[in-house]
């Protein structure tokens, strides 16, 4: 028995989510898993309901859970909040209170949207899959001073050589597995937050001689993004660089809508979530794409549970039906089948059936 925390948030959240909850119940059903789902409220709607963005009782389900599915968190009538107070540092605390360090963002280049991507194929190549790896509790967003008035505002980049080493150390072992090439990115030319962060890097490059490391300024691998991605498998940034980068890929993928993700610790609970946010301008009309949060449900299978056969079938399910051309509104391209967020889940779970 695994208990699951479900939190659908604000937006196009609680869109996805039912399309991924549906998905890990028929999981859970064909192959005799007894996945106990709980719902939890974190973000906007739960200010509106209890007065805050993060319920004790959100965070108690999640410490309590081993896993934990988001969906995402904000929207325009909380932006009023302050900054302490809105749900985006909800999800922010919570990251912190659960200690999870790593962000995994895998990113697939499916030759199904190639015609959809704004770089040409040539570039791209189809079928390459990177995978960027964030700090995620340490960094500009949490370092201290952080204060503002209407004169002056501060954010601090601060980073510990213990929490560089942690998150290079995911990082190498992760490149271990796959093809031994690993790009860290900093801006090492104008801050020590970067120096450090090089340094560390360097330092726990000496247990993984196997691995090819390579340091790449953010600036630059912002333009080595469009211009030449196949040279990247692996890649270790700051949480900011990283958060920026991570969006940057998401047009690689076709869509922001495309991208799972995995935050990692040593805890039990990872959680898992689309990268792309409650995306106020389509939400409540049934068009989201809920291919993100079905990935990321892939993910938790795979990283929480163990299940990779199970999350491979949905990964297949998932190709198939955008091989047969349907394709929600963010990806879609002349010539192809529009479908609503519902119709794509029915769609994988159709799929999934002869997958088994
Ligand atoms: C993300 C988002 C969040 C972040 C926000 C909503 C706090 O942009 O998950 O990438 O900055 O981490
Ligand atoms: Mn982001």
């Amino acid at each position: 028995m695994y208990r699951i925390a479900v939190i659908p948030g604000d937006g196009i959240g609680k869109e996805v989510m039912e399309q991924g909850v549906r998905i890990l119940k028929i999981i859970g059903e064909k192959y005799d898993v007894d996945f106990q789902m709980e719902d939890g409220y974190v973000g906007g709607g739960a200010y509106d309901e209890l007065g805050t963005c993060l319920p004790e009782s959100a965070v108690k389900l999640c410490e309590e859970s081993d896993a934990i599915l988001f969906g995402a968190s904000g929207g325009p009538k909380w932006d009023v909040l302050p900054s302490d107070e809105r749900p985006e540092k909800a999800l922010a605390i919570l990251r912190k209170k659960l200690e999870l360090f790593v962000n995994l963002r895998p990113v697939k280049i499916r030759k199904s949207l190639i015609g959809a991507l704004p770089v040409k194929a040539e570039i791209v190549g189809d079928g390459t899959e990177l995978v960027m790896i964030r700090e995620l509790t340490g960094g500009i967003y949490y370092g201290q001073p952080k204060e503002g008035n209407a004169e002056r505002a501060v954010d601090s980049m601060v980073y510990t050589a213990g929490e560089v080493e942690r998150i290079s150390r995911f990082a190498f072992e992760l490149a271990q597995k796959r093809s031994r090439r690993l790009t860290s990115v900093d801006k090492e030319n104008m801050m020590e937050s970067s120096k450090l962060w090089r340094a560390v890097v360097i330092e726990v490059s000496k247990d993984y001689p196997d691995v090819e490391l390579n340091h790449m300024l953010v600036d630059n691998c912002a333009f080595q993004i469009v211009a030449a991605p196949r040279q990247f498998d692996v890649m270790v940034a700051g949480n900011m660089f990283g958060d920026i980068l991570s969006d940057e890929l998401g047009a690689l993928a076709g869509s922001l809508g495309m991208c799972p993700s995995a935050s990692l610790g040593y805890g039990k609970s990872g959680l898992y979530e689309p990268i792309h946010g409650t995306a106020p301008d389509i939400a409540g009309q049934g068009i989201a794409n809920p291919i993100g949060m079905i990935l990321s449900v892939a993910m938790m299978l795979e990283y929480s549970f163990d299940m990779k056969e199970q999350a491979k079938i949905i990964e297949k399910a998932v190709d198939a039906v955008l091989d047969k051309g349907y394709r929600t509104a963010d990806i879609f391209e002349e010539g192809k089948k529009t479908v609503s967020t519902g119709e794509m889940g029915d769609l994988i779970a159709g799929e999934m059936e002869s997958l088994y």
